[in-house]
């Protein structure tokens, strides 16, 4: 048999039998015969089985090695090329991504353009040009992520109420996760000329305790509609629209007056959730809104005097929760697959 010829694992074993086995191999056999030999032949004799006995040896490793080689090279043992067999597991849109589509889609209807923003947010856009004077508590510590933090003497030192160049300027700014996504009524403000009718669906960080019902970083849309003669009147009529499309036509919805620096004046909405079953239901506050303060519009550098628009900002957890029955706010960011595969 010829090593060169080797096709086959039991080929291979084969030769090694044939040759360099230990009972019935050839080179054996060789040895075996050195005590009928002279014994002057026998070292010239045993020297010449060994070299015979090494050459086999190589054969051997060299024909495995090869047939090694022709089966890494022929790759892997199944056909890529055939489709897979069903069932195949289907993924789904996370609960929350499948909130944020649905809201922005609505929005999107009534002719609003969707836009996204930064998470990490200077101080100017998270607060300052959102009229928040520099000592508002939604600035300390409690509630915003620092990412950067140059502490309250710049604020005091700069002149408030203004928008002079040294708000403006981002060095020497504190650094934040934006608190929520109202910076971004800036940030489309300062880009382009009015009139602005966008959404802006977002993730948005607040530094609070966690529970069953607050989570440390949350999602919001943000609405925004500034034109010539926007009133109050169409904020009621859009929201109100809004809710009749998102919970049916049967939602009831009611405004209260609120307060936020951002707006005049501020109200916030809510909808009368109905558990069913004769469970009852009770007012759920889902969005905060009201009419874009004239300082913020100057802010961004449009003319309060000829503009005027309004602003909400809606919490889209709580309203995936209520659809889906979800009783703790965290399970919606752990991805534990055992919750995800239920929607
Ligand atoms: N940004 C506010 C919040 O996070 C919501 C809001 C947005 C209120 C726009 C009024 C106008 O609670």
């Amino acid at each position: 048999m010829e090593a060169e010829t080797i096709e086959n694992e039991d080929e291979l074993e084969t030769f090694r039998v044939e040759y360099l086995g230990r009972k019935r191999g050839k080179v054996g056999a060789l040895f075996d015969r050195i005590p009928e030999l002279d014994p002057e032949e026998r070292p010239a004799f045993g020297k010449a089985v060994n070299a015979l006995k090494e050459d086999a040896q190589a054969k051997l490793d060299a024909a495995r090695e090869r047939l090694q080689q022709e089966k890494r090279a022929a790759g892997p043992d199944l056909d890529l090329t055939l489709p897979g067999r069903p069932p195949m597991p289907a993924g789904s849109l996370h609960p929350l991504r499948e909130t944020l589509g649905e809201v922005s889609g609505i929005f999107e209807r009534f002719g609003f353009s969707v836009a996204e923003g930064p998470e990490i947010e200077d101080d100017w856009h998270n607060f300052g040009a959102l009229n928040f004077p520099p000592d508002h508590p939604a600035r300390d510590m409690q509630d915003t992520f620092f990412l950067k933090k140059h502490g309250y003497k710049k604020h005091e030192d700069a002149p408030t109420g203004d928008d002079s160049p040294q708000q403006r300027s981002s060095e020497n700014q504190d650094v934040v996760l934006r608190t929520h996504t109202s910076p971004m009524q800036i940030r489309v403000m300062e880009t382009d000329e009015p009139p602005f009718r966008v959404v802006v669906p977002g993730r948005v960080y607040r530094n609070e305790a966690l529970s069953y019902k607050s989570y440390c970083l949350f999602y919001q849309v943000e609405g925004l509609y500034v034109d010539e003669g926007v009133s109050m009147g169409h904020l009621k009529q859009t929201l109100s629209l809004f809710a009749r499309s998102f919970f049916g036509e049967a939602v009831e919805t009611r405004f209260r007056p609120s307060y936020f620096p951002f707006t005049e004046p501020s109200a916030e909405m809510d909808i009368w959730w109905d558990a069913g079953a004769g469970m009852g239901g009770q007012w759920m506050e889902i969005l905060g809104c009201g009419m874009v303060h004239p300082h913020v519009l100057e802010s961004a550098d449009v003319d309060p005097e000829r503009y005027t628009g309004y602003a909400f900002g809606m919490g889209i957890d709580r309203v995936t929760m209520l659809r889906h029955d979800v009783t703790d706010i965290r399970t919606l960011y752990e991805n534990d697959v055992r919750f995800l595969r239920q929607f």
